[in-house]
């Protein structure tokens, strides 16, 4: 069926996404439309699947159902744009999660090993350094901030540099050469410079000049990290081979550049909802401080409250049926990751936060075969803070309205205004 137009307009509308009214629609979408249509002059046309059951059914099924040659949503004229300067090809780069079989496994087994958690466990210190110092600012506040611009924004962006071996001092670089590709959608963010991003969501902010500005960037990289190998993440993908050769240069820099920017807007959005729900919900804010084993429940259950990611696209290459709902061949399907970890037939009362729920499995990192490589280093980053920032915290409450970014594709708090009492 079409979907009526105030949802299908929702869906597209990326106010939606920060006033909330997505999930009213999410919620009629599970019960009466599970893989609708939107019909929208600006897209292609295509399918909304928005029950917990469907989204892991299609990701499960990757031979089926691929991710390219568009893996977020993208509108017909920013596609267009796209095959123009590049001559044909859809997006500049080509990066792991545009990539299907037998493409995708080569790729994405470079590096799989290394985000595993035995060796994340070498950076954790140098994690915790980062996260103490972060701590340390929020407190100096004195007992009132903003937790976004103090804490969530800032932090994930300093543990991709560790990761990748980025110098400290190229923050400021790195800030802007992503925010100049991925130009958020939110007014208000975009005019403060911060951090929340949004991939092809506005064919306006594709900056060619600012790809090539990275492109050198991760060629000067490459060139040091192939003549002196550390452990950093860099080191990985410069020196890494596939059928006994160097990988191809585009898909390097795709490498490089979804390693900057996959863990950064996401990582910011749990993090600040994890503290916006602890502050509106002082029972589970004293249940964690009673127990602080409740810590990875805190961390997981953020992530499904936040669902930082609110979709990725899938094409189904096959006629099939889907939930006992016939899909065609070149169906193009929008999985809406926010409103499968909202389905009650999944979690029991979805919209509320229990840092106890059990199980969570959630599907905030996805599914199958593209499920989050970076899945254990979000977590750990998490973690990591809570334990250094808990505590520090007697009390906390909200101090103001917080606010959520204006997004499509990733959305979540840019403003949590917080009152604490120091321990
Ligand atoms: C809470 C934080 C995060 C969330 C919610 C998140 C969410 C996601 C989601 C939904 C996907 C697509 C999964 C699918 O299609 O089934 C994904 C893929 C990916 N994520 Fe994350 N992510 C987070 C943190 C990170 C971090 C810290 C990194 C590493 C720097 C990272 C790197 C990646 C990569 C490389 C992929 C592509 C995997 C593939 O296509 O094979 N993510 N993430």
């Amino acid at each position: 069926m079409t979907i009526p137009s105030q949802h299908a307009a929702r869906i597209v509308d990326p106010k939606a996404y920060a006033d909330g009214s997505i999930y009213e629609t999410y919620k009629w979408l599970r019960r009466n439309d599970p893989l609708g249509w939107v019909r929208d002059a600006a897209y292609d046309p295509f399918r909304v699947v928005t029950r917990y059951q469907d989204v892991q059914e299609i990701s499960r099924q990757n031979q089926l159902f691929h991710n390219g040659p568009n893996a977020v949503l993208t509108s017909i004229a920013s596609k267009k744009k796209m095959q123009e300067i590049t001559g044909g090809n859809s997006s500049p780069i080509k990066s792991l999660v545009d990539m299907d079989p037998p493409q995708h496994e080569k790729y994405r087994s470079l590096t799989s090993s290394w985000f595993q958690p035995g060796n994340l466990r070498n950076f954790e210190g140098s994690i915790r350094t980062i996260a103490r110092a972060l701590v340390a600012d929020m407190l100096a506040t004195g007992g009132e901030c903003d937790f976004a611009k103090v804490v969530s924004f800032r932090y994930p962006l300093l543990v991709i540099m560790l990761i990748l071996g980025l110098p400290p001092e190229d923050e400021a670089l790195m800030l802007k050469l992503t925010q100049e590709m991925f130009g958020s959608t939110d007014p208000e963010l975009n005019a403060r410079g911060n951090s929340t991003l949004s991939i092809k969501d506005d064919d306006a902010k594709l900056d060619l000049s600012a790809i090539t500005a990275m492109m050198q960037y991760f060629d000067k990289l490459t060139a040091e990290r192939r003549a002196s190998p550390t452990s950093d993440l860099a080191s990985v993908i410069a020196n890494a081979r596939i059928d006994g050769e160097p990988i191809p240069y585009l898909e390097m820099m795709g490498y490089y550049v979804i390693s900057a920017t996959a863990g950064h807007d996401t990582t910011s959005a749990s993090t600040g909802g994890a503290m916006w729900a602890l502050a509106e919900n002082p029972g589970e804010f004293a249940k964690l401080k009673a127990d602080p084993s409740l810590l990875s429940g805190l961390v997981d259950e953020a992530i499904r409250w936040t669902t930082p990611v609110k979709h990725f696209m899938r094409r189904a290459v096959e006629d099939t049926e889907v939930g006992g709902i016939p899909v065609a061949r070149d169906d193009w399907l929008m999985l809406c990751y926010g409103s499968a970890n909202r389905d009650d037939d999944a979690f029991p009362d979805p919209d509320s936060f229990r840092i106890d729920r059990k199980p969570n499995r959630h599907v905030a990192f996805g599914y199958g075969a593209h499920l989050c490589l970076g899945q254990y280093l979000g977590r750990l980053e998490m973690r990591i803070l809570f334990e250094e920032l808990l505590p520090h915290l007697k009390s906390v409450e909200l101090a103001g309205p917080p606010a959520m970014s204006e997004a499509l594709f990733v959305n979540g708090p840019k403003r949590v205004p917080i009152r604490f009492t120091p321990n």
